[in-house]
């Protein structure tokens, strides 16, 4: 169903999640009015997203900031010309895409970022969509005696064993070379409810992801597995997700404590160039607490 908002239109891609916004233009300037309307939109659907921008990365950097302080990726290159700007890249001589797996960003921070603005500067020919997916829509459907003992549990997040030195198979080096590195910097371990309080809308959502939960707070990594695996598989079950399919120009505002997003590698030989803006965030807190 269409929404009229009263600055913009408001398409949902799905009834668990996402959103099309019609009628805002970042280069030509967005009043504050405005800008409190896609705040709203994105609180409610998680994942909204612009087509046919055409903006330069002063533009994206200064549309970033009206969402909060920018918070630097320590693994990704940056843009040469602009630090803030991290690049998603692949080229076409290259295997692996960046972000292949179902995750959200920087939960390995002990204060992770709100989202990320991603802006498609050059998109292959048909291919390299980006899947999104509810965790409210995941913590929603649990059983209640699950939600009762999620509710009071905690998980460990890193970064170490994605980002670290040992985290490379030689073989990836080559491929990843001038796409990630600093893996010295990957030190980051982080505590966070396994289900959290939205700090936006103050509904529950399910925060373990399958690139950088290590195990429960309090469990062993054995004991952990058999049910973090299980809540991946559900938190991506088919009807919590949608799929944006990209154009140049089009632009990505997601939301990492309602959402896990994935990019799919399916674009061998094509050459794939996204701009990532990541936003600081605050500490979570459990939906119980
Ligand atoms: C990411 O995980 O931030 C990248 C998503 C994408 O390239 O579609």
């Amino acid at each position: 169903m269409i929404k009229l908002c009263c600055s913009f239109e408001v398409h949902p891609l799905s009834p668990a999640l996402g959103a099309e916004i019609r009628g805002v233009d970042i280069a030509s300037g967005i009043d504050d009015r405005q800008f409190a309307d896609l705040r709203q939109a994105y609180i409610d659907h998680g994942v909204i997203f612009l087509r046919d921008q055409d903006i330069t990365p002063e533009q994206h950097i200064a549309f970033a900031r009206r969402w909060g302080e920018i918070n630097v990726n320590r693994f990704f290159q940056a843009v040469a010309t602009h630090p803030l700007i991290a690049e998603v890249r692949k080229e076409p001589g290259q295997t692996r895409n960046i972000g292949a797996d179902w995750h959200t960003d920087h939960s390995y921070d002990q204060i992770p970022a709100m989202g990320s603005i991603l802006y498609a500067r050059e998109v292959p020919s048909v291919g390299g969509d980006t899947l999104f997916a509810s965790q409210y829509a995941a913590y929603d459907a649990l059983s209640d005696g699950l939600k009762a003992m999620l509710s009071t549990m905690h998980a460990e997040h890193s970064s170490r064993h994605v980002f670290g030195v040992d985290a490379f198979a030689a073989s990836e080096i080559e491929d990843l070379d001038g796409r990630l590195g600093n893996t010295a910097a990957a030190t980051q371990d982080a505590v966070h409810p396994v289900v959290i309080r939205h700090p936006l809308s103050g509904r529950s959502a399910l925060y373990v992801n399958g690139d950088f939960t290590v195990k429960f707070a309090g469990w062993t990594q054995a004991e952990s597995r058999p049910l973090l695996d299980y809540l991946y598989a559900h938190a991506c079950r088919n009807e919590f997700t949608c799929r944006f399919q990209w154009r140049r120009g089009s632009m990505a505002i997601w939301d990492n404590r309602a959402t896990q997003h994935c990019a799919l590698n399916d674009y061998p030989g094509e050459r794939r160039l996204m701009h990532r803006i990541t936003l600081d965030g605050v500490a979570l807190e459990a939906a119980m607490a």
